[in-house]
């Protein structure tokens, strides 16, 4: 399956067979929430949702949610998985189903849906999250060596709703290694942790405190970056179809062939990824500048444009790869087309004078 038709499966299977309305990504600028840079998660467009602020469309949503993290950034391109723009997909309960649903649905989409082997399947649980225990075990069947206590099993960010989550896991076999770094929870490639369920049940205050929340959520993610790789049968994402492209754009500008060297390579995945991220968001609205989300847009620019100089690339070729983002993105964007030319003339300025 290709990363579109993926999306497309998740969103459509959560919408007509589960009752959700599907909305749009929503920008990555966050509207009304100071706590938060980036969007960077699902959930955090729909905190007033989860907090009973604002009565949501439909108690069910379900999107494909543009995200921004670069607290990693350094790592991007030197793991098969740290990206700073990603889309994540997600369901979303406002005080409507809760564990059970949420359990049994991400079950039903990978094994059924998109027809991932059950047998490669694990889950981490909350150490006192008996309750998902007791569904992941008799419920969905899966045996005690498949679902692992983790203590860090809670998930946040900023102010705002949070709770015990439950990761679900696909092991990509013993080539990826077996060392204790390729355990559930650790830094290695073997068990790639494929979805996130979140059982949003706090609401963090700004000194710190958890409120119970009067309605509890379900709040998931689950990475398509991740999922093509799965389903592609690639080694890491950057061999998917969602970067490929903008790969083989760059080494072809540059002479130089993906696969001829480790450090070529950190290059090329690197300008793949920080392309997306620039194209995304040059389009909501996002411009260069030394604070804030503009300053997070020129690193993230300028880091492009230094690694086309490491392989070669003298003249300016954002535009070009924005062209190559923009033609893969737009049927999930389609805003993207519209702002092409804008989009490339604000890179176009910062990439000329730095
Ligand atoms: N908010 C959770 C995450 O980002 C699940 O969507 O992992």
């Amino acid at each position: 399956m290709k990363g579109n038709d993926i999306r497309e499966a998740y969103l459509s299977f959560f919408e007509t067979k589960k009752e959700h309305l599907r909305l749009k990504s929503f920008p990555l600028i966050p509207k009304d929430d100071p706590s938060l840079l980036l969007i960077g998660a699902g959930m955090a467009p729909l905190k007033p949702y989860f907090t009973g602020k604002v009565e949501p469309p439909c108690h069910r949503v379900t999107t494909s949610q543009k995200c921004i993290r670069t607290g990693d950034i350094e790592n991007v391109g030197r793991t098969a998985r740290h990206h700073t723009f990603f889309e994540m997909l997600g369901n979303f309960s406002f005080g409507d189903y809760f564990k059970k649903e949420a359990i049994a649905w991400a079950w039903e989409f990978l094994t059924e849906v998109i027809k991932l082997e059950s047998s490669r399947l694990y889950v981490t649980i909350y150490p006192d999250d008996r309750e998902s225990h007791d569904y992941w075990h008799d419920m969905i069947g899966l045996p005690e060596s498949h679902i692992y206590p983790l203590s860090d099993n809670f998930w946040e960010i900023g102010e705002g709703p949070c709770g015990p989550d439950s990761e679900i896991f696909y092991d990509q076999g013993e080539e990826f290694g077996t060392d204790p770094e390729n355990q559930m929870g650790g830094d290695g490639d073997r068990f790639l942790e494929i979805w996130n369920l979140v059982f949003s049940q706090f609401d963090r205050q700004k000194d710190g405190s958890y409120r119970p929340l009067d309605k509890k959520n379900i709040d998931t993610g689950a990475g398509l970056e991740r999922l093509s790789a799965v389903l592609q049968k690639k080694k890491n994402n950057f061999e998917t179809d969602l970067f490929f492209p903008i790969i083989q754009e760059a080494a072809g500008l540059a002479g130089v062939p993906y696969g001829r060297s480790a450090e070529s390579d950190v290059a090329l995945k690197v300008i793949s990824d920080h392309t997306r991220a620039i194209t995304n968001m040059i389009a909501d609205g996002i411009l260069p500048s030394n604070e804030g989300r503009g300053y997070v847009l020129r690193r993230v620019l300028r880091r492009a444009v230094r690694y086309g100089k490491l392989i070669g690339i003298d003249d300016a070729f954002l535009g070009r790869m924005i062209d190559v983002v923009v033609k893969m993105m737009k049927l999930a964007y389609p805003e993207l087309m519209e702002k092409q030319a804008f989009i490339k003339k604000v890179a176009g300025v910062e990439e000329k004078r730095f």
